[in-house]
Parts: C-alpha cells; structure tokens; sequence
C-alpha cells in the first residue's frame, strides 16, 4: 500500500513511523512532513490547506490512501478534496471536522444525541457574557467557538478574567463564545475510530495540557501523555463507545454528514459520571504518540478500513503488554512567544535509549544543522514493561538532547506509574 500523510507535528511522525513498521506499505509520502518525518518518508512542500494541491498530489503519487492527521486540513476540506479524486482517505470532512471545529456545533450534536457533557450557554453578544457567568458561578470555563489550538479556553475562579477573555472572543469576527458547567475530576483522551456507521476504540490515553509541572502554567497543545491509565475504572471504554461515540456517529449519518476518521472523545470522569469536554476530529497530539506505540496490529489496514467504511470486517485490534510515555520539549517561550532557530543536539543519542524514540514536532534543517522551528519541538516517546519503566527511559532521553531555553514537564505519568 502507498500513503501519503498530510501534516507536520509529532502526531504524524508517529503515523508515519507506525506505518513505516507495517509490511504492507511499499511508500510512504508526507506533506509537508518535518525533517523526522524525512528519514522515513518522501516530503513534499505542498500547502497542508490546499485540498486541490493535496489531492493533485495524491493522484499523481497514485497512493492508495492519504492520512491527514491536523485539524485544520480537516476543517479547510482537504479530505473533501480527496475524496473528490477517487482516492480514499483516512479523516473526515470538512462537515464532520465541524465537531471540532466549533465548540457549539458539538454542543448542538451532542444535545441531540444525548451525549453527556458541560452543560454550555452560548454567547453572541458581550452584553450576555456576564449574566452567563453568574448562572454557572465559579469556577469559569470560557471557550472560544472555532478552533484554537487548545490554548482558546480559559478556566479561572477569577471573574475579571473570565470576563475578560470572553470580551476578546467576541470582538474577533464573527466571533461566539461558549461558556459552561465547570467539569471536576481526571481527564481521558479516548480516540475512536469511525467510519460513517461502525465505530472502534483505540486505548485510553492521558494528556498534560497545562504548561508546568503540577498542573500550573497557562495551557498548551499538550506537554506529554502515557498510556494505559492504571486508575481508570473498569468499562470506561465501552462505557463511552455506546453513550458517546455510538450516539454521535449515529446522529451525524442522520444528519446526512456520516462522520468517518477518529472521534477524539476528550472526556472528564467526573463526580456525577462520565462527561465529555470536547470533541475533536483528529487524533491527539501527544497522546497518539503512547497509544501508536502499544499498538501491535499494523495500522495501514486499519485506517484504510475507516476510509472505506470497513471497520465492520477488521479483526479486534491487538494490543502490546508495554506502557507508553512520551515527553514533549517545548521551546523557550512556548507556548506565549515561541523562540525558533536554536540549535538540537543529541537526539540520536536519545534514540539509542533502549525503549526510546524520539519523534519530531517544530524542527527543521537550516546549513545542514537541526534546529527548533516552533512551540513544542521534540516529543521524546519510550516504551517498557510498565509506566515506571517507560517513565524512566523516557526521561533519560529528554536528558540527552540539548536545545538552549527549551522546558519540559518532569511529571509526565509520575502519579500514575506510582499507582
Ligand atoms: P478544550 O479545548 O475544550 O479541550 O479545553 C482545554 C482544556 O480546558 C481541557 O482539557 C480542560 O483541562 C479544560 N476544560 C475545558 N472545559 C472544561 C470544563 N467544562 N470544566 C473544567 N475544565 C475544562
Ligand atoms: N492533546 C490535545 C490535543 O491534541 O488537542
């Protein structure tokens, strides 16, 4: 099978690398890729938004699938695009990706299909934004309506602020806000693969979005993940497959918008049960890096199959004994002013960890060299016999890589592996 994967993060480096390890691909293309994504596939510069250039491409590689991994390719209709060409392909349209794409879109789905989550008011107008806040009380959850980069939603038990960021939202064109019950309790990343009808779960994986250790700092695109979660309870999966994912899929096809691709299920285990935060379209980025890395049954097939609407057919996935960890090192500034162009050294000393690979986010070759081209750079990822293990790989990689001003989370799974 020939794939093209569209994108450039460490989420697609390790799409890339899962299917590098899958005997039934014979090529692997990315666009535009990173340098990571390079020693493993063929790159090629074409605008990740441009669903005609991509298409255009893919027809001319005469791959057999194309993957898109970001969410805004999805909701600029670049799998449309594709589609449109006759070529299958792994995410969803660009009427699907709206599930991510605005936060009271997913509201509104959700609601009609019973889907528990916050409960959401949404604000058009600045004069409704305090008698909003006042209805919930604190703490505040405000989240801007389109997409955001993980960093439009401010949870604060300060009003001002809380006032504040919905005013910025709003003065933005067209701009809405969503502001809603405040969620107790551990969030889970649950990623479940769709494809218009059937719908399949990967394992569940954890995310730290919050910048610093301990859960402090402003939030980010997520600074680390593992997986599996030892304190999850027992049927969290197929809990959420028959009241989240099952529902949402169903009522998306009745809308005449079948929803194929993964639904990331992001969803708080909260005192009164099961709720979901918010959806997106794609997978995650980090958590994808920990659950590709247990994943044991080769991933070509299994995308190709929600591209075509054969999830029905594919044998139960198979998974490895192994916990995953990954850490990501984020650049000096990230993620308020990201510094770019400083120097990477050491990652194929990382890499010669036992258990460690490290996948590339912001890089690029500049002379020849590797250096940082954006907020999170590295997301050094290991596997081991338990979270511990993994954990403690993980780390030693991080410790062998030198970028000047990068930071990263020495939490990543600690509480977890001391379970
Ligand atoms: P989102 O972009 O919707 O995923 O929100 C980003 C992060 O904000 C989530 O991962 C949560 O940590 C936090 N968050 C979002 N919504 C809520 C909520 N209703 N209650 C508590 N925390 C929330
Ligand atoms: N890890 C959070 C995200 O991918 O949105």
């Amino acid at each position: 099978m020939k794939i093209l994967v569209v994108g450039t993060g460490a989420r697609e480096h390790a799409l890339v690398r899962a299917l590098s390890l899958d005997p039934s691909v014979t090529a692997l293309h990315a666009a535009p890729g990173n340098p990571g994504i390079g020693a493993l596939a063929t790159l090629h510069p074409v605008d990740q938004l441009d669903g005609p250039a991509v298409a255009a491409l893919a027809t001319e590689l005469g791959v057999d699938l194309v993957v898109v991994g970001p969410e805004a390719p999805l909701v600029a209709g670049v799998a449309d695009a594709v589609r449109a060409a006759g070529i299958p392909v792994f995410g969803p349209s660009g009427e699907g990706a709206r599930l991510e794409g605005s936060k009271a879109f997913a509201k509104e789905v959700m609601a009609a299909a019973g889907v528990p989550t916050a409960e959401p008011r949404v604000v058009t107008d600045a004069a409704d934004v305090a008698a909003a806040l006042d209805a919930f009380g604190a703490p505040y959850v405000v989240k801007e309506d389109g997409l955001a980069a993980g960093k439009g939603v401010v949870v604060t038990s300060d009003r001002a602020e809380a006032l504040a960021h919905a005013e910025a939202c709003l003065a933005k064109e067209g701009g809405a806000v969503v502001v809603e019950e405040y969620l107790d309790g551990p969030e889970v990343s649950l990623f479940v693969l769709c494809d218009g009808t059937d719908v399949v779960p990967l394992v569940p994986a954890q995310d730290f979005k919050r910048a610093h250790d301990g859960d402090e700092g402003p939030n980010t695109g997520g600074m680390g993940a593992y997986s599996p979660l030892p304190w999850a309870p027992d049927g969290l999966v197929e809990e959420v497959v028959e009241r989240v994912a099952k529902p949402t899929v169903a009522e998306m096809a009745r809308r005449g918008t079948p929803f194929s691709g993964v639904l990331y299920c992001g969803l708080a285990l909260t005192s009164k049960g099961v709720r979901v935060v918010e959806f997106n379209a794609r997978f995650g980025d980090p958590e994808t890096q920990v659950v590709l890395a247990r994943l044991a049954t080769p991933l070509a097939g299994v995308l190709l199959a929600s591209a075509t609407g054969t999830l029905a057919d594919l044998p139960p996935l198979e998974w490895r004994d192994d916990a995953a960890v990954t850490v990501v090192v984020a650049s000096e500034g990230y993620p308020a002013s990201p510094r770019s162009g400083d120097p990477i050294e050491g990652v194929d000393d990382a890499d010669a960890v036992p258990g460690v690979h490290v996948l590339h986010a912001g890089t690029a070759i500049v002379d020849g060299a590797l250096v940082s081209a954006g907020g999170r750079v590295l997301s050094v990822t290991a596997t081991g016999t338990d979270l511990a293990a993994a954990r403690t790989a993980a780390y030693a990689g991080v410790d062998r890589i030198s970028l000047a001003g990068s930071h990263h989370r020495s939490d990543i799974a600690a509480a977890a592996a001391a379970h």
